[in-house]
């Protein structure tokens, strides 16, 4: 089963690297044993501080309190755009490619930090101040970046909410966060295609009366809807605003930005992320797992509407004064080759995109990568669920012509950064493996007593001690904060994944262990795809799993029970499709929809979901133990109408 090759450092990777095999071992020994020491120098390396720290660190799980660098003041915006005037003002800070090939455009540091301090001056006319929380509702363009950078510079705290989510997904997020001012756009275009932004947000803002005002880009010149007294262009709000705009001294612990992200259970949490800490890892994994060097063109796919967007679109690579491609459009518009050439475009060094986007065009065929050169490339990255051996080898093989290492990086939205990782000049790569914890992550397997495997075995993944850009509190929410990810195994911040590690050490993340799923890279609850399910007048109750998909890893499989007297139909099956769309997105719509009579139940009355798993997975030769069940006829009705999926 383990994919047992292991591919060795290229010595001309490890011969200019960061850091080789030797520097890793004793750097990572020295975080561990000195972690003060060690953060303190790191802090000092990667940032510029207004006021030195007082104190290194100071956390205690039991009560979930996390705080890093206190007394430390600085502004992250500064350590992005300022700092790096004088040394490169001309030099390129983001490549923009639209999603029409023949569109693209560069921004100088100087021009960058022009267009943020305007936009700081749009936001404070606005009345918008330190500690108020602005809503990013943005397709993939630079005003997405400029926005989070003009919060960062006035303190205010951003929420960006990924242009794929509903009216009602904006809305509920907004409402959390009583975001006081909306920035998004007319429309975003990808693939050619038209996503009515300020319709939705119109509709969203219909329900949110604590936002006040809301800035409009033109970016598709579309037709759209217009509130006078709180609509105003951005474009025109930006022209007459003043270019200087000092930067407010923010303390280390200061939030710098809430992200939404799902639950096992309940509305999505509002993960809140501090500014001095968050700044020196993102700065500090950036620079050493893409090993990083100064004019690099570096190209993340994620969009900024997930943590990936966040630190390795954004903050990572301009506070390393580096150069940080933004792509519009998606991988096979307006063909498959649309990645390879945009690399050959603009030479880029760097490539770190998703396992699901690796899948599909792998299916597609070599061609499409053959026929562009990707001479540039130097290292890959992927992120954001397991990448599968076969899909390794082809990202290694096909596109990296077996001379880019692959990074393999597992973290999450409330880790802030990477955690478990190769890096490029110290790693030799097992495909599938994220390889060793980063500097100062003490990664741990537990057992499902909650005890610590020594050496090699299979577990949850969890977390022995705090690292600079953990997550500090759910917004709003500090109690479930804790009980999420620190009442189940105390002492730990439990990851919700499970992983296993091998007899050199390499960490082999296996996926969620609760009800959590990864569609296309997509974190998904399936309690809120439920609550969307059951809100159609239709639905009696639904139960969601995931099932294993060829390209997007995860597919959702959705077992619904209709009202007395419902006629099931595929009329039927389009529209609760459509309800979860208009709840959540698209990207959420259940793969298949099997309507039955009922649910396996213990006699307590909870949903086996292990058994509908297994049945969605079609492995029901396997279905364990249902001695528990209150009608075991309910199993056989369900296995005779099973949907083939995947
Ligand atoms: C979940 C976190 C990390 C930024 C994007 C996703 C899965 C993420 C990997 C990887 C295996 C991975 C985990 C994790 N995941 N990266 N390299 N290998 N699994 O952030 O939306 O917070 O999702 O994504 O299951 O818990 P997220």
């Amino acid at each position: 089963m383990p994919h047992e090759k292991v591919y060795p450092v290229p010595p001309e990777i490890a011969a200019r690297a960061h850091i080789d095999a030797e520097g890793y071992r004793t750097l990572y020994a020295r975080s561990l044993q000195e972690p003060e020491a060690f953060w303190a120098e790191q802090a000092q390396r990667f940032i510029t501080w207004e006021r030195r720290w007082e104190r290194v660190c100071d956390w205690d799980f039991q009560r979930a309190h996390i705080r890093w660098f206190e007394g430390g003041r600085l502004n992250a915006c500064v350590n992005c755009l300022d700092r790096h005037l004088d040394s490169r003002g001309d030099q390129t800070a983001l490549i923009w490619e639209s999603d029409n090939p023949a569109v693209s455009q560069r921004f100088t540091y100087r021009e960058l930090h022009a267009q943020v301090c305007r936009l700081a001056n749009v936001l404070k006319n606005q009345g918008i101040g330190k500690g108020d929380r602005v809503c990013i509702y943005l397709p993939m363009i630079p005003e997405a970046a400029v926005a989070m950078l003009a919060c960062a510079r006035i303190g205010a705290i951003h929420s960006v909410v990924f242009g794929g989510f509903s009216a009602e997904a904006l809305r509920d997020r907004i409402l959390d966060a009583d975001c006081r001012l909306l920035i998004t756009a007319d429309e975003g275009l990808r693939g050619g295609k038209h996503v009515p932004l300020k319709a939705n947000a119109d509709q969203a803002l219909r329900e949110c009366p604590g936002v006040r005002s809301v800035l409009v880009v033109r970016r598709s010149g579309g037709k759209i809807g217009w509130t006078e007294g709180r609509d105003v262009w951005y474009h025109e709000a930006v022209a007459a605003a003043a270019e200087d705009c000092p930067p407010e001294s923010m303390e280390a612990e200061d939030p710098l930005f809430i992200l939404y992200t799902s639950g096992s259970t309940g509305k999505p949490k509002g993960v809140v992320h501090t500014t001095g800490g968050y700044m020196v890892y993102a700065a500090m994994t950036h620079r050493y797992v893409f090993d990083y060097h100064d004019g690099e063109i570096y190209w993340c796919t994620a969009d900024v509407g997930w943590v990936t967007g966040h630190t390795y679109l954004v903050y990572g690579p301009l506070a390393n004064g580096g150069i940080t491609l933004m792509f519009e459009g998606v991988p096979t518009w307006p063909e498959p080759d649309r990645f390879w050439q945009v690399v050959d475009k603009h030479q880029v060094n760097i490539f770190y995109t998703a396992p699901t986007a690796i899948r599909a065009l792998m299916r597609l065929g070599d061609d499409y990568v053959k026929r562009t050169s990707r001479r540039s490339l130097r290292i890959l990255g992927s992120v954001g669920e397991p990448i599968n051996p076969e899909a390794w080898e082809w990202y290694y093989h096909v596109v990296g012509e077996g001379r880019c290492p692959i990074v393999d990086t597992w973290w999450q939205t409330e880790t802030g950064g990477h955690m478990i990782t190769p890096l490029p000049g110290a790693t030799p790569l097992k495909p599938g493996s994220a390889a060793w914890p980063f500097f100062g992550v003490e990664a741990v397997i537990l057992d499902d007593k909650g005890k610590e495997i020594e050496g090699p075995g299979e577990g949850v993944l969890a977390i022995k001690r705090s690292w600079p850009a953990q997550a500090r509190t759910l917004y709003g929410n500090h109690q479930r904060f804790l009980e999420t990810y620190f009442k189940l195994y105390p002492g730990y911040y439990f990851t919700g994944d499970g992983a296993r590690r091998d007899e050199d050490g390499y960490f082999w993340i296996t996926g969620r262990v609760d009800d959590v799923l990864n569609v296309s890279g997509h974190r998904l609850g399936t309690a809120e795809i439920e609550s969307a399910l059951v809100e159609h007048p239709a639905v009696a109750e639904a139960a969601v799993v995931g099932f294993p998909h060829d390209v997007k890893g995860q597919g959702i499989y959705a077992y619904v029970i209709l009202k007395e007297g419902v006629q099931p139909g595929e009329e039927l099956k389009r529209e609760l499709s459509e309800q979860v769309s208009r709840d959540i997105g698209p990207i959420a719509k259940p793969d298949v929809i099997q309507f039955a009579r009922d649910l396996p139940k213990t006699r307590s009355g909870k949903i086996m979901r292990r058994i509908l798993r297994k049945i969605a997975a079609g492995q029901i030769d396997d279905l364990g133990d249902t001695s528990t069940l209150a009608d075991p006829g309910v199993v056989e009705e369900l296995i005779r109408n099973r949907i083939q999926a995947g």
